[in-house]
């Protein structure tokens, strides 16, 4: 214990001194745990450490009473029982709440002295990565390389720098260069699986300060699985610098930091700490990851993770706020929806879902209520062009919403240049006003009750740099933030305890959406906006307890006074999880601006199967905006998670009215189709994202009859191109095989030489020409299989790199001389499906080491 002491005093005096690297863990000996003191309470760190027999290893990240502590593991010491440390916690908590041991100081004292203990369990976060290549074409944007002086060999090839093929779909940055701004003296960092800061392009934007390595507990956030190159790639959008390497990042003369967390499991507190690493130097934070992006799964941060989030939103940069920016999900060809993400649907992140260089929805982006914008990403057989991992290395396959997010960056690292007081909710705000739109025929566009146009795919639009920065410039600051938070409804004596008991609540019948289900309504008076010092809406969540036993059946929207609605929760087909919605909180930013005094429903359906079926058990609402008076505005603090229902801090309104649903009525220009509709996809959207429906439908049957028939025709246009083509090449063809054969050695040829040996199969592309860009949405599959394989996957992958991608189409880009050599290796499809399965044995490996 002494030797803890002093241990202790070593490391306080440490971490007064200067702000302390955490320290390397050691998971495979030790358990660790995260403890909240009340500063308030009676007992000390080290009494508690002493109690509960554990090591203090240092603070928990940037938060503020929150202790990282740890224990040996049980196996390396037969004579402990399993978690000791939860039991000798929970034995002291009941003890001090019985009154039968009415002189239990010791217990009374820890269990008033410790506000919260968590177990740290590592876990995998999933990249929002990259689908394949599609190399583009043409000769661009010479006269602005001219003038800025621009010498970047693949600045040309940046299209969502400058689009010369769709002018109209770009991120608009040269207009903000030209204006000499380029994002100097801003920082992001980039949480991700590394950065590679010996690259030419980023080795003088790096800022190894605010930059950790949290897999391997190590300063730099140096890439060292063969994949990790997601975060260089993100890294070279925000800050490529002006050179002679690759091309160019939309913020070229502004920092990257890199905090590396997704190169193997880890921790909540890791987690949290890598959120807020940095904090008072580093504006934004570029967050391309998340759950599982299956369409099954619905996950969030942890409290502890909550809590270091709204840390950097109330203490970061000063108090001005951290910008977190989250990739929306690769999920939507699954049926994903990015308010089943804890991440994506949290008022705090900035949520960006990809659109593509025509302006298309890209089949794989995740649409729901939480999005904010859209950024270029890849898409319609074009992908972004950006910096890879190694000295002088780009690629031209990189895209997903995981590089939609990091565009968001840039940009507002360009505004935040201007004007750095800018705080968190002014970016949301400035979002909301510059937003374009674009694709404006999809009918997935409503107006909302402000006259704005909005859509779950589309957010309010493209992010444009142009318009962004020369708003920031004029912008006025927001007010700080005021909320109401509403009373929670209980229908039916409704009940849940901890292990999803539910009970009691109101029967939800099954059939159609609009005259089906339970409507409850909540009732927002002028009274409670003066009372709560709330002023104009901005996002709005609504917290429900449904219990049913197939949660992906359950449609769940909210209609507001002046009836516009947001779908909460569309269908999701592949969601089987049998627990429904305990306490799950939605986001819409669909209201921003509105009016919220009237009557809010919240109709819940069920479209799914007889027999299975479910009850809505209550809900709540957070209102947040802006205050009336900001000299009365407070910080928001998190609430302790109550895991039970109705919530015990909270007087339940037991006789809300709840509605039966008939015809309600509908706001001007508000889309009556839904969204998360499976029937008919829109036009956008190609029919191979409609792939994993069609197969339960019997239109399969008519499709499979349909490709035969193309599948048919190509191959005879195939012979007949082949034949054309032999006839073609005996009159210049004119290298011998031996020669040829040395080309394929040397390195700059690599490329070419791969899509000779799969010369054949190219012409059959050809023949077929582009036909869907959904093996985008395909690549992703990979990457959200959790580290499974599964054997059809891998038909399943040669089916799609046989006939669907695009990717091989096109011969490869041709470079500019030897500078900015594209990365082969992830360039062709057969390299692509060796680095899936790669990727499932490095999963593996990661989760058992
Ligand atoms: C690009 O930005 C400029 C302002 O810098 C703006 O005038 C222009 O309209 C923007 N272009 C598009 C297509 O939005
Ligand atoms: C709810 O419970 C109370 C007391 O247990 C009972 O009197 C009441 O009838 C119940 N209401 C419903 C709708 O079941
Ligand atoms: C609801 O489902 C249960 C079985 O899960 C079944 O026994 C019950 O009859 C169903 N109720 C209705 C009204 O369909
Ligand atoms: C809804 O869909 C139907 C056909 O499915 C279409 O005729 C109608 O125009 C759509 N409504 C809107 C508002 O897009």
């Amino acid at each position: 214990m002494r030797c803890l002491s002093i241990s202790l005093v070593l490391f306080l005096a440490y971490s007064a001194a200067s702000t302390l690297s955490p320290t390397r863990r050691s998971y495979h000996s030790h358990d660790y745990y995260v403890i909240e003191l009340d500063p308030h309470g009676s007992i000390s760190l080290t009494d508690i450490a002493d109690i509960l027999e554990v090591e203090v290893v240092e603070q928990a990240g940037e938060l503020a009473n929150h202790w990282l502590v740890r224990a040996e593991k049980p196996e390396l010491n037969p004579f402990r029982d399993s978690d000791r440390v939860l039991e000798t916690f929970k034995t002291l908590q009941s003890r001090s709440s019985s009154l039968s041991l009415r002189s239990d100081d010791v217990a009374r004292h820890f269990a008033s002295s410790i506000k919260f203990l968590s177990k740290q369990r590592p876990r995998q976060r999933v990249k929002r990565a990259p689908p394949p290549i599609s190399p583009a074409d043409g000769n661009l944007a010479r006269g602005i390389a001219e003038r800025l002086g621009i010498t970047d060999p693949l600045f040309k090839d940046q299209w969502h720098l400058v689009n010369e093929e769709f002018p109209e779909h770009m991120m608009n940055v040269t207009s903000v260069w030209e204006m000499g701004i380029t994002g100097k003296g801003v920082i992001s960092s980039l949480v991700d699986d590394g950065l590679d800061y010996t690259s030419l392009d980023l080795k003088d934007n790096f800022d190894a300060t605010n930059s950790y390595d949290f897999n391997d507990h190590e300063d730099l956030p140096t890439p060292k699985l063969w994949d990790d190159h997601h975060g260089t790639r993100c890294a070279g959008q925000v800050a490529a610098g002006k050179n002679t390497a690759c091309g160019l990042g939309i913020a070229y003369e502004s920092k990257v930091a890199g905090v590396r967390i997704l190169s193997g499991p880890i921790t909540d507190v890791d987690e949290a700490s890598a959120l807020n690493y940095g904090y008072q130097d580093v504006s934004i934070y570029s967050c391309s990851w998340g759950p599982a992006d299956n369409g099954e799964s619905m996950e969030g941060p942890s409290q502890l993770i909550k809590k270091a989030v709204l840390n950097g939103i109330n203490n970061g940069r000063g108090g001005k706020g951290s910008i977190f920016v989250f990739a929306s999900g690769n999920g939507g060809a699954k049926g994903d929806q990015c308010n089943f993400d804890g991440y994506t649907n949290s008022i705090y992140s900035v949520t960006v879902a990809a659109v593509d260089h025509q302006g298309l929805h890209p089949p794989y982006s995740e649409a729901c209520a939480a999005n904010m914008v859209v950024a270029y990403s890849s898409g319609s057989g074009q992908h972004i062009v950006t910096t890879d991992k190694g000295e002088d290395k780009c690629t031209n396959s990189h895209g997903g919403t995981s590089a939609a997010a990091p565009n968001a960056v840039g940009v507002f690292a360009l505004a935040m240049e201007v004007r750095p007081e800018l705080t968190w909710r002014d970016i949301q705000h400035l979002c909301v006003e510059t937003a374009r739109m674009i694709n404006s025929n999809d009918p997935d566009w409503e107006i909302t009750a402000v006259g704005r146009p909005y859509s779950y795919k589309y957010g309010f639009g493209v992010l444009d740099a142009g318009l962004f920065v020369s708003a920031a410039k004029e912008w006025s600051l927001v007010k700080p933030q005021a909320w109401i938070e509403t009373r929670t409804i209980q229908l039916n004596n409704g009940t849940m305890t901890e292990d999803y008991g539910y009970s009691g609540g109101h029967f939800i019948s099954q059939g159609d959406g609009d005259n089906k289900g339970v409507m409850s309504a909540m009732t927002i008076t002028s009274d409670m906006l003066q009372e709560n010092n709330f002023e104009s809406l901005e996002h709005i969540n609504v917290r429900v307890w449904i219990g049913h036993k197939k949660r992906g059946d359950v449609e769940i929207v909210l209609i507001s006074p002046n009836g516009v609605k947001s779908v909460l929760a569309g269908q999701r087909q592949a969601d089987k999880d049998q627990n429904g919605f305990p306490g799950w909180t939605f986001m819409s930013v669909k209201h921003w601006g509105e009016n919220p005094v009237g009557d809010w429903i919240l109709h819940v359906s069920d479209q799914g199967i007889p027999g299975v079926n479910g009850s809505f058990l209550g809900w709540n609402m957070i209102f947040w905006g802006s205050s009336i008076d900001a000299t009365k505005a407070k910080p928001y603090e998190l609430p302790e998670e109550a895991l039970v229902f109705p919530p015990p801090n909270d007087t339940p309104i037991t006789d809300a009215p709840t509605i039966t649903p008939t015809d309600q009525g509908v706001a001007p220009g508000e889309n009556t189709n839904s969204t998360f509709s499976t029937s008919t996809p829109t036009p956008d959207e190609g029919y191979f994202s409609d792939l994993s429906n069609l197969l339960s439908s019997q239109k399969w049957f008519f499709v499979a009859i349909g490709l035969v028939i193309v599948f048919v025709v190509g191959i005879s246009i195939f012979l007949w191109r082949r034949k054309a083509a032999q006839t073609k090449r005996r009159d210049y063809e004119s290298l011998p095989e031996n020669e040829e054969t040395a080309l394929r050695q040397t390195g700059g040829l690599s490329h070419q030489a791969r899509s000779q040996g799969a010369g054949r199969t190219k012409e059959l592309y050809d023949a077929f020409g582009e036909v869907s860009d959904d093996e985008d949405a395909d690549e992703e599959t990979h990457l959200t299989m959790g580290g499974r394989r599964m054997s059809d996957e891998h038909t399943l992958s040669s089916f799609h790199s046989g006939f669907l991608d695009d990717d091989d189409s096109e011969p490869p880009t041709p470079l500019n001389g030897n500078r900015g050599r594209l990365d082969a290796s992830t360039s062709t499809s057969s390299l692509a499906r060796n680095y899936r399965d790669d990727d499932v044995v490095s999963d593996d490996e990661k989760t058992t080491s």
